[in-house]
């Protein structure tokens, strides 16, 4: 009788003479070191990514640039939303600071908010559609500089000169109140002649909302198009206001023609407060 035979008899067990070399010790030893190279191989992985956004790296990536350009890389994270309408949030992009001084400066200002009527309408048959209060106000009128650094960050992030910007419109929506969908652009054949359009739309949240207060693109995506939408319903692509996030979308195709798909509204605040402060790029520098 060899060895192995001995033993296996002994343990009542057959077979494998591997199994007899490695025992608990040797087994934690190899297990211990497969973890070690584990743990030790992904993290020098994970560091070797990282690299790619240490700011030294970044340093090396700026060029030299125009007269009118920056020395340094801008870092506005955005997300796009859709492509139809062309949507995009910037999360973050104001602070709370901003948000709130600017929404003491309008708070003080605040009317009921107008609207643009086409042929045949009233300001008493338009009045349930848009139902906030705001105000106009330029950059310049806020002392803080917030509008200002906005308006800055926002051009920048958007590369649509400062000067095609109307002036911010802020707008305060209580409890159940809303703006039912519209289109910004002005159709010619609904408005009559324009000699500039408003290209694309900035929003930015200046409060969060509790509940509602959506700002909502129902033909997202040619969706409802074709149902008889009523352009009340809350439905579509809803985006949730969060403070200090904005959103921009554009009206207009690249070629010039409007985009059906930009319809959009705000839905009805159901719990709190909704500020915003939206800002409308127009495709002329004169308007
Ligand atoms: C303009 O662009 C849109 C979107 O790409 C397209 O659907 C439309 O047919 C174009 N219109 C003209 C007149 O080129």
């Amino acid at each position: 009788m060899d060895k192995y035979n001995m033993k296996s008899k002994v343990r009542g067990r057959s077979g494998n003479p591997l199994r007899y070399k490695l025992g608990l010790p040797q087994v934690l030893l190899c297990c211990t070191i497969f973890f070690l190279a584990g743990y030790y191989g992904s993290n020098s992985f994970f560091q070797e990514e990282e690299k790619v956004i240490d700011p030294l790296t970044t340093e090396k990536m700026v060029l030299d640039h125009g007269v009118t350009g920056d020395n340094s890389l801008s870092d506005i994270p955005f997300q796009v939303l859709s492509w139809r309408p062309r949507a995009l949030l910037y999360p973050n992009f104001a602070s709370k600071k901003q948000c709130e001084a600017i929404i003491k400066l309008a708070r003080t200002r605040l009317a009921p908010s107008g609207l643009a009527l086409r042929k045949g309408e009233t300001e008493d048959t338009t009045k349930e559609i848009r139902t906030s209060s705001g105000t106009f106000l330029r950059a310049d009128e806020d002392k803080t500089r917030s509008l200002e650094e906005v308006e800055e960050k926002m051009a920048r992030a958007t590369m649509v000169p400062r000067g095609n910007g109307e002036a911010f419109n802020v707008l305060r929506y209580n409890l159940g109140q809303k703006y039912d969908c519209h289109y910004d652009v002005f159709d010619p054949a609904e408005y009559g002649p324009q000699p500039s359009q408003r290209m694309a739309s900035f929003l930015l949240y200046l409060s969060d909302v509790e509940e509602g207060g959506e700002t909502m693109f129902p033909f997202e995506n040619y969706q409802n198009m074709n149902i008889g939408y009523n352009y009340k319903d809350c439905v579509g692509l809803k985006v949730k206001p969060r403070q200090g996030d904005a959103l921009l979308f554009y009206s207009m195709h690249p070629n010039g023609t409007f985009d059906k798909t930009a319809l959009h509204g705000s839905c009805p605040v159901i719990k709190g407060e909704k500020w915003v402060a939206t800002k409308w790029i127009r495709n002329t520098d004169k308007f």
